[in-house]
């Protein structure tokens, strides 16, 4: 298969979340949205948002592991897919539970403190994708490497933002968390290899 039918078909895989979840909302797909629509379509769209962050963070470690070096080709989808997510998913929480009644984001902000964790992520992420075409990454050289670490902290905000709302269970966020650790333990073991390499030890 070429280069382009591998692109399209993650590029589908990334769009068919949305596209099952408007079918779900539209009630020709099951199941239903239960019995508060708009925290699930919000939790779906927070939920995708973090999975293709973390997809995104697989790549390298993939390319790597498995000496497939054609795999960075779909970094930039999986990043942009995630951004997309991460945007649609206060979208959501704006329009559907706040109704645009921006006076009651104080008083939630207040209350539910994670939403800043989730705001801090969001805004790490906004650089990235205004920065992730090839004219970027040209005219910034070195700087954009450094400037696309942003990714770990965005990524560590968004999983505290994910513990930190669950009330009871906090099974699944942890195991996100425990993966992303297990990612950013690969790169900080990795980079320290190469320090010592490069001194000859
Ligand atoms: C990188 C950005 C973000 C990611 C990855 C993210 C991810 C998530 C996830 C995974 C959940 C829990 C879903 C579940 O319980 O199944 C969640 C909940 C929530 N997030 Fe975010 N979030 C982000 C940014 C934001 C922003 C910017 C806001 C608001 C301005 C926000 C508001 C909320 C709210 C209100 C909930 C709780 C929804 C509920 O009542 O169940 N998030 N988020």
């Amino acid at each position: 298969m070429s280069g382009r039918v591998y692109k399209a078909l993650v590029f589908a895989g990334c769009l068919a979340p949305l596209v099952w979840l408007m079918l779900r909302i539209g009630g020709v797909a099951q199941p239903g949205l239960g019995a508060n629509p708009a925290e699930e379509i919000q939790d779906e769209l927070g939920l995708w948002g973090l999975r293709l962050l973390l997809a995104t963070l697989c790549v390298t470690p993939a390319a790597r592991l498995l000496k497939k070096p054609r795999l960075y080709r779909f970094r930039r989808m999986l990043g942009l897919y995630a951004f997309f997510y991460c945007m649609l998913h206060p979208l959501a929480y704006f329009l559907l539970d706040l109704q645009l009644d921006f006076a009651h984001l104080g008083e939630d902000l207040l209350k539910r403190t994670f939403i800043t964790v989730g705001i801090g992520a969001l805004l790490l992420m906004i650089p990235l994708a205004l920065t992730s075409t090839r004219g970027w990454q040209r005219r910034l050289g070195r700087r954009w490497n450094r400037l696309h670490r942003l990714i770990y902290p965005a990524a560590i905000l968004a999983c505290w933002h994910f513990y930190w709302q669950v009330k009871a269970d906090t099974a699944e966020p942890l195991v996100y968390c425990g993966i992303l650790a297990l990612l950013l333990g690969l790169r900080f073991w990795w980079s320290r290899l190469g320090r010592q390499l490069l001194r000859g030890g």
